[in-house]
């Protein structure tokens, strides 16, 4: 039976944290799904804060936590009771460097937690094994420094072997590493408000901004954020940099009426419109998913956008028009986003790349007969994947050699590094941005 069938939903309302982070990971060690809870099974706000940072921090850290347990309780992964594990797991995150949790306080509720979990026989290994790691916590550092990066970095090691033969060790160490880094929150402004008024209001209430630039910038310590005015009124959108960039990429481009045929939750779109409105009269988001069209359709009333949003599906298009520009943010398997959304390390494989690849090149041949001649459709992906990427690319251009051409990037907007030999936009995880691809084609 799975914990969450075991415990009913009104049984978990109003829990302690630690045991919602308990009944999320065994649920997700069962099902390798995870489900965060909403903000409505919390009593405090900062419970749920509390919450996710158990949960994304095991998840993150998966593997280097279980190379400790295995260490301190000499015995086999197999051979621990999931509810002790994640009983560890929990100790653990709790006794990182950096963690606000003292130390007798996070061994205390673990060993709390496992009687919650119906398993009170095992408070003895919980206990003995987590204060054994406060005693030698040194000693499991200097091992765990002796092993494969898979380990040290939690990483699918078959993951490891592809970034490394695509992009070589020392850029596989980079994107490893940097995944275990949370993204920083990097914003660009609602040009419908004043930037001076903005950025001001948020020094005085104390955020910490830096790398400012012409659209925005990035900020420091975000908690609180999302309650300021400025968010509520729309005046923030959050666009990491790998993305902010490509639309440097477009600015000598027709666009006066653009599609956006992935759209949900708008990113793009929005970032589109701020830096190029002047040149679009007709803006259309179209988004497949409903409930990612109802976000979609909030975020334009929010921002007070233009577009206008169609739920559509991008495999038979709708459309009787054609676009000057036709953007595909393809659906993809994210993994240049595992800072944000570390589940995606131990959810993909090979499998899924390739029928993601089937899916996209599907969806830009689909979107290719809605380019005007002479007009571009723009590929993007939060992928680092060959078969995502360079493989799309590479096949749609081989069955559209008489339709369409590769328009390759130049570096003159951008630096060299993220332009690729073939002219693609490409940047992996690194401490600045996430990973994200980019090619454009123009009709002939
Ligand atoms: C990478 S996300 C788009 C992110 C968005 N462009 C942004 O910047 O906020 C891909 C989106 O494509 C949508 N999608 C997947 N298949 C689709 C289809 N056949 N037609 C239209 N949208 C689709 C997904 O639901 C998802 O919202």
């Amino acid at each position: 039976m799975s914990i969450i069938q075991k415990f009913k939903e009104s049984e978990l309302k109003n829990r302690d944290p630690r045991f919602l982070a308990a009944v999320s990971l065994l649920n997700w060690l069962q099902t390798k799904q995870i489900i965060f809870y909403q903000r409505s099974f919390f009593g405090l706000p900062s419970d749920v804060g509390f919450y996710k940072h158990i949960v994304s921090n095991v998840v993150r850290h998966r593997k280097r936590f279980e190379y400790a347990i295995e260490l301190l309780s000499k015995r086999s992964l197999q051979r621990i009771d999931p509810e002790a594990l994640v009983c560890l797991y929990i100790g653990l995150v709790q006794l990182e460097k950096g963690s606000k949790v003292e130390e007798y306080a996070a061994i205390n509720e673990s060993v709390e937690l496992i009687k919650t979990l119906e398993k009170p026989h095992l408070k003895g290994f919980v206990n003995a094994n987590l204060r054994r790691y406060l005693r030698e916590r040194e000693e499991v550092d200097v091992a765990l420094k002796t092993q494969s990066l898979d380990i040290v970095t939690s990483h699918d090691k078959r993951q490891i072997e592809r970034w490394t033969e695509f992009f070589g060790l020392e850029a596989t160490k980079t994107i490893c590493e940097s995944n275990n880094v949370l993204p920083e929150v990097q914003i660009i402004l609602n040009p419908l408000f004043e930037r001076n008024s903005i950025v001001n209001d948020l020094l005085s209430l104390g955020f910490d901004l830096f790398d400012y630039h012409d659209e925005g910038f990035s900020i420091k310590n975000p908690e609180g954020i999302f309650n300021s005015q400025w968010a509520k009124k729309g005046a923030l959108l959050v666009q990491d940099r790998a993305f902010q960039q490509i639309n440097l990429l477009l600015e000598k481009l027709p666009k006066e009426k653009v599609l956006d045929a992935c759209a949900a939750p708008g990113g793009k779109t929005f970032h589109l419109e701020w830096r190029f409105g002047n040149d679009i009269s007709l803006l259309v988001s179209s988004e497949l998913d409903r409930l990612r069209m109802t976000t979609m359709r909030d975020n334009i009333a929010l921002y007070q956008s233009k577009a206008k949003a169609i739920q559509a599906n991008s495999h038979h298009p709708p459309f009787k028009e054609s676009f000057d520009l036709v953007i595909c943010d393809a659906p993809c398997s994210g993994t240049g986003t595992i800072r944000k959304h570390p589940e995606i390390k131990w959810l993909r494989s090979e499998k899924d790349y390739q029928r993601n690849q089937k899916t996209q090149l599907n969806l830009l041949r689909q979107l290719a007969e809605l380019v005007k001649p002479k007009g571009h459709l723009l590929y993007i992906t939060c992928s680092l994947e060959n078969e995502e990427n360079q493989g799309v690319v590479e096949k749609f251009l081989s069955c559209s050699k008489n339709t369409f051409q590769l328009v390759p990037f130049s570096h003159s907007a951008l630096e060299e590094s993220v332009i690729t030999k073939e002219g693609y936009f490409q940047t992996l995880t690194s401490p600045k941005q996430m990973g994200a691809f980019s090619a454009l084609f123009m009709k002939m």
